[in-house]
């Protein structure tokens, strides 16, 4: 049997969905996903404090004293921006990050899917996706064939993406989104339940049915 120890980057709900599928995971393989620690911005103030028994080690400083070449990283922040600065400065440090693919998950063959990605229960990824580094996918989401997206994309639950969409870098994705083939510019926030028909600008926050654009004046998702 083989153990890979595991620090999850993020300590929020989202990070808390990614340990319950590493649970899942671990129910469904010889191999052991081992989480020994939680590290996020502000950790440093909640050092020893447990997350479902699992202790909270400090902030990214604290990374610099793990031995990162027999752990491996996990990405689990949901807001674009923070995920693409942790998971820079975890880089520069020497860390190398693991992607996290629940059981339930249908993973076409012919899909490419970078480093660094988590995919969890009930989503479809399609054949001939091109799919960047980082990307999150949470449950039920669906995503159509030949549909291309960016690095730092994170797709919330009940998501529909029609085949042959292009999605840029950092893009967020609310709940129950539906888009239609578009090409969705770098950036952007598609708000919740919104119906996108046209394609979106870089940086624009996208909501409503159909979908209006509006000037974003700092990006926190
Ligand atoms: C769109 C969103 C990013 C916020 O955008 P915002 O422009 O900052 O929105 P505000 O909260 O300032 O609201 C401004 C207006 O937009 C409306 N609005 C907010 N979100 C909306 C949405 N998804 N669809 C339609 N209208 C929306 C508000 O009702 C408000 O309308 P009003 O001016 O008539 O009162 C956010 O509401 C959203 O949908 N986030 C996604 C949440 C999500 O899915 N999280 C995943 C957790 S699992």
């Amino acid at each position: 049997m083989n153990i890979k120890k595991i620090i999850l980057l993020g300590g929020g709900g989202f990070a808390r969905e990614v340990l319950e599928t590493i649970d899942e995971i671990n129910k469904h393989t010889e191999d052991t996903l081992l989480p020994i620690g939680f590290i996020y911005d502000g950790g440093d103030k909640e050092k020893g404090k447990l997350i479902h028994d699992i202790p909270v080690l400090g902030n990214l400083t604290n990374l610099k004293q793990v031995d990162l070449n027999n752990v491996f990283l996990v990405a689990s922040i949901g807001r674009t921006v923070w995920r693409r600065k942790m998971v820079e400065t975890a880089t520069k440090i020497g860390g190398q990050f693991l992607s996290i693919i629940h059981p339930s998950a249908h993973i076409s063959k012919w899909a490419k899917i970078g480093e660094g990605a988590i995919i969890q229960r009930h989503c479809a990824v399609m054949p001939e996706m091109k799919i960047g580094d980082f990307f999150i996918s949470n449950s039920l989401v669906s995503i159509g064939h030949d549909t291309i997206i960016g690095d730092f994309v994170h797709i919330n639950p009940t998501v529909n993406i029609a085949g042959g969409s292009i999605i840029g870098n950092d893009v967020f994705i609310g709940v129950k989104a539906t888009i239609l083939p578009v090409k969705i510019g770098d950036g952007a926030v598609i708000g919740a339940c919104t119906l996108v028909t046209k394609d979106v600008p870089p940086n624009v926050i996208a909501k409503g049915i159909p979908a209006k654009y509006f000037k974003m004046d700092e990006k926190s998702y």
